[in-house]
């Protein structure tokens, strides 16, 4: 890990993603979760205050050691047991079948093998278990599309990976998933080209 992506990335990224239009979303997409929980690209930690009691135990990955040192505090000051691990979501060390949900917000964006790290999310799902999604990706517009991939290639090097133009619908559903819910929209604040966003819940 270089210093960039270890320690400036989790710093900014901890003051630009903690604001209260995008933890709307965030309440929105985790009051349903329950159960054994695995959440892919943990970052800091900005979901956990918004899990629900229906959560009995949580595992959380995330390949960043940086995110991780940040989430610390959090996951202290957590009532959840919190299962931490620093690992790569594209080969999970988990046994098939063996949660009841799965989720990642903010994350298939920045994931380099991404087909990969969604079929490993299949894998480990229940046969009845839900992976709840809340991401940023391909606008539904031609235009902002364009804007996208132009700037793509600069967005992936000073964003640690990021990429703005992933159709993650398309992308869920190549991996075996049926999507029951899907909301889209872009968020209240931001660039058209980083806040077209996919909310939603897939079943496998
Ligand atoms: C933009 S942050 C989102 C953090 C958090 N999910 C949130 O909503 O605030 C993306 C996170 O995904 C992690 N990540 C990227 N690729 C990953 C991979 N292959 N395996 C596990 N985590 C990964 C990054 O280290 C980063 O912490």
């Amino acid at each position: 890990m270089s210093f960039y992506s270890d320690v400036v990335i989790p710093f900014f990224y901890d003051m630009a993603m903690d604001k209260p239009h995008i933890e709307e979303g965030r309440k929105n997409i985790l009051k349903n979760v329950s159960g054994e929980v695995l959440e892919i690209g943990f970052g800091t930690g900005l979901n956990l205050p918004h899990y629900p009691p229906a959560v009995s135990k949580l595992t959380i990955i995330d390949k960043n050691p940086g995110m991780n040192k940040r989430a610390h505090g959090r996951i202290s000051a957590s009532k959840i047991k919190v299962d931490n691990m620093v690992l790569n979501g594209e080969e999970l060390p988990f046994e098939d079948e063996s949660f009841d949900s799965v989720v990642s917000t903010f994350t298939l964006c920045s994931i380099q093998n991404i087909d990969k790290a969604l079929k490993e999310i299949c894998r480990v799902l229940k046969p009845d278990g839900k992976f709840f999604f809340q991401e940023h990706g391909l606008a539904n517009d031609l235009k902002i599309r364009k804007w996208q991939n132009r700037i793509n290639p600069f967005q992936k090097i000073w964003a640690d990976g990021c990429n703005l133009n992933r159709d993650i619908k398309l992308l869920i559903e190549n991996a075996g998933f049926d999507i029951t819910e899907i909301k889209n929209y872009f968020l209240e604040k931001g660039p058209k080209t980083h806040t077209f966003m996919y909310e939603g819940i897939a079943c496998k």
